[in-house]
């Protein structure tokens, strides 16, 4: 289907995927999806190639396709849809179970959800705690100014996942280089091919050494259980790896950054510092950084909202707008720490929903209190106009942030 004009149930105009924000307003969604999400919340959208898909964009919605094992995550099925060229390049090459169904995704992710559960990674906070502090130390040690993102908010999570995974952060250049092309929205196919050969690469050849030399981190323990290819252990390890690092530093920096141009939020979580988890829950339903929205491609005919989702046709959830939807959130444009988010889509829905949330929320509740705690001068050093937003990726944030305290 190449159509870009409207279908039987639609009267807007298809959106082109994936949607721009409008100037001047980096933290809301782009007002293509938030028209959508008013006046049509199930619309067609068209994506790179030409091809068409609908767009979903209410929070009940959204919650009901996530939910849907009708609505498949397998990204080898015609109809899927890809933001980029290079998304749909990598397809086949690196099967997660992020792009699978159960039962291959539960098999998959049951090998790693006792790594992750809540107790296991509070038992972690003095160890991210620890860090934070080093890292800070090491940031504001005879100094004033520095770039946040560089120093701080992508260095801690980046330790942390590797220290789980068992991955040496002295190899961070290299890694963080490469997951920059995956989730850029412009690289090039060649290019996504390229880093994704060489990123899966070198976890083949990690594992393999940990074959000879394990150690009790999660890489060297799927080696161990035998039944996994060390391209299988690869392929997982990528995207952990990736996810790991990319959002929870893109959270850090964009919560800080949006607390600043909020001072009465951030005076009253400076005040009540015990507001801190709520906060977080409040700034990841606010700022949703997986900003362009989840695809799925239906496996039969399905009903949503007013519209019939037919058997191959691909669906993409947005995150954002149900995370802004009045019904669910009302006064939701807005942001307060004091709100009780914690129904919010920022980690997705159903069985795909994120595996790491524990670990974020520890590591953002730490990171966030312990940055305000310890900078109390915190200011952005750069005119807000100038600030790099990711609008070139498929993680939303900032590429730096200098601030000065
Ligand atoms: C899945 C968001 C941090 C690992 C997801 C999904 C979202 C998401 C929206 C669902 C994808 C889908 O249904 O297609 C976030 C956000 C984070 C975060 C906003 C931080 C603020 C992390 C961390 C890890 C992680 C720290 C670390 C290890 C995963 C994995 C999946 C996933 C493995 C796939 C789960 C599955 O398919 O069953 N995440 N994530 N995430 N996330 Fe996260």
């Amino acid at each position: 289907d190449t159509d870009p004009g409207t279908e039987p149930g639609t009267t807007l105009p298809a959106l082109g995927l994936p949607a721009t924000r409008a100037a001047g307003c980096p933290f809301d969604p782009a007002p293509g999806v938030e028209r959508a999400l008013r006046e049509e919340p199930v619309t067609r959208a068209t994506l790179w190639d030409g091809s068409s898909c609908w767009l979903v964009t209410r929070h009940q919605d959204v919650r009901q396709v996530l939910g849907d094992p009708r609505f498949s995550a397998d990204a080898t099925r015609p109809g899927f849809p890809f933001f980029t060229a290079g998304g749909r390049e990598v397809i086949g090459t690196d099967p997660t179970f992020l792009r699978m169904d159960d039962p291959g995704h539960a098999r998959l992710r049951r090998m790693l959800t006792a790594d992750f559960m809540v107790k296991k990674m509070e038992a972690m906070r003095p160890e991210v705690q620890r860090l934070t502090d080093e890292l800070l130390d090491r940031m504001t040690e005879g100094r004033g100014a520095a770039d946040l993102v560089a120093e701080f908010a992508l260095p801690l999570p980046s330790l942390v996942i590797c220290l789980l995974l068992g991955v040496p952060y002295e190899d961070h250049e290299f890694f963080q280089r490469h997951s920059g092309i995956l989730l850029s929205l412009r690289s090039t196919r060649e290019e996504v091919r390229a880093a994704q050969d060489e990123l899966i690469g070198y976890l083949v050849r990690l594992a393999d050494a940990k074959r000879d030399r394990p150690d009790d981190a999660i890489i060297s323990r799927l080696v161990a259980r035998g039944d996994l290819t060390s391209a299988e252990i690869a392929a997982m390890g990528r995207l952990l790896l990736i996810a790991g690092h990319e959002t929870t530093a893109n959270m850090t920096a964009l919560s800080t950054l949006v607390l600043l141009r909020n001072p009465d939020q951030l005076a009253r979580l400076r005040e009540d510092p015990s507001l801190i988890k709520g906060a977080v829950e409040e700034l990841l339903r606010y700022l949703t950084i997986v900003h362009n929205g989840l695809p799925r491609v239906a496996t039969e005919d399905v009903r949503v909202g007013d519209v019939t989702v037919r058997a191959g046709e691909g669906v993409v959830c947005t995150l954002n707008t149900a995370n802004r939807d009045e019904d669910a959130f009302p006064g939701g444009g807005g942001l307060d720490v004091g709100r009780d988010a914690r129904r919010h889509v920022a980690f997705g829905f159903g069985i795909h929903q994120c595996l790491g949330q524990p670990l974020a929320r520890v590591e953002l509740q730490i990171a966030l209190e312990t940055l305000l705690r310890r900078l109390p001068g915190l200011r952005l050093d750069i005119p807000f106009e100038d600030v790099p937003f990711r609008h070139d990726m498929g993680i939303y944030g900032v590429h730096a942030l200098p601030i000065a305290w």
